[in-house]
């Protein structure tokens, strides 16, 4: 018996941590970056292995509720799911996604896990329960997330996202071309999301005015991006990046990035995710591509890579 199942990376394309206190976000897969987790048949009880993360074998308990490791907790809670006491065999997890940088790396090796559990079962898991396990897991190791990276991984659609509201999925009129650039610092989103509310307890009025301020860029942005207007949708995320700053999760390092894009006439840009490190995402055309990918490379970017949104299939809103 075998089994192999994969979910993708995310980049939030505007509204990151307003969205924790209730303002919408924007946020899309990143197809060509994913977990994936491996099932292969042996006597012993379910084993982890997930030699990328350099973190030895875990050995699962499927009665374990409260594991401080996320992998072994999303296999438990699957098992759960399903009712399976033992599972014999060992799954093996690999990720091109990099860690801690704002990628949803953590929720997509979680969706990827419980996806090769399902498989195994010989039941497809509903995205809707598939999110909901996910979702568990991030809450008991980020603290206070919003839920949307969970939902952008397991969907893999462009989603517009309001904490405890269903998702709605985006039509994107005209492809986005978009450049994510990473700066080569890990940083934990947890500890920025921490940092964001001790700013808001110091400062509650500019924090909620900035919250307020990102909330409406995420509207307006996705009229945009229903209606093809990418430059208004670049001046969004420019400024939206300004707020970032004010929240404190930007670094000289993202900064540098978001400006070596504009530079070269990206139509905007902005960090991505948690932020202090991670990646910055920038919004191109097919005629500035290669020299904004250039610029970002001049300016220490360790990775560049294109994403186009709204190429493949897209979602029927009809029903
Ligand atoms: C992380 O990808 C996005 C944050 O808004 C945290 C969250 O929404 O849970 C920073």
């Amino acid at each position: 018996m075998s089994a192999e199942a994969s979910a993708p990376g995310k980049a939030i394309l505007v509204g990151e941590h307003a969205v924790v206190y209730g303002m919408p976000a924007i946020a899309l897969p990143l197809s060509s970056i994913r977990a994936k987790a491996a099932y292969r048949q042996t006597t012993s009880p379910l084993t982890l292995i997930a030699e990328d993360l350099a973190r030895p074998p875990l050995m699962i308990d499927a009665d374990d509720t409260i594991s401080s490791v996320p992998l072994a907790r999303m296999a438990a809670l699957t098992m759960q799911h399903f009712g399976l006491k033992s599972l014999p065999g060992e799954i093996r997890i690999r990720s091109d996604i990099p860690i801690a940088s704002g990628l949803g790396s953590g929720a997509a090796v979680s969706a990827a896990i419980g996806r090769a559990i399902a498989q195994l079962h010989g039941e497809d898991m509903p995205a809707e329960a598939l999110n909901r396990l996910v979702y568990e897991v991030e809450k008991q190791h980020h603290g206070t997330p919003s839920g949307i990276d969970n939902t952008v991984v397991v969907y893999e659609m462009p989603v517009y996202f309001v904490k405890g509201s269903s998702v709605e999925f985006i039509e994107v009129a005209a492809p986005l071309w978009i450049l994510v650039a990473d700066s080569g610092i890990a940083a934990l989103t947890r500890d920025a999301v921490a940092g964001v509310r001790a700013q808001a307890r110091l400062a509650p009025g500019p924090t909620a005015r900035a919250f307020e301020e990102i909330g409406a860029i995420a509207i307006e942005a996705r009229n945009c991006i229903e209606h093809g207007q990418s430059d208004r949708l670049g001046e969004l995320m420019t400024a939206n990046h300004r707020l970032l700053q004010a929240l404190n999760v930007s670094s000289s390092e993202l900064d540098n990035l978001v400006d070596a894009a504009l530079d070269a006439c990206a139509l905007g840009a902005k960090l991505s995710g948690g932020g202090r490190g991670g990646n910055i995402i920038a919004l191109v055309d097919e005629a500035s591509a290669s020299m904004v990918r250039q610029s970002l490379v001049e300016a220490g970017a360790r990775q560049v890579m294109l994403t186009v949104a709204g190429e493949g299939p897209q979602i029927d809103n009809s029903d």
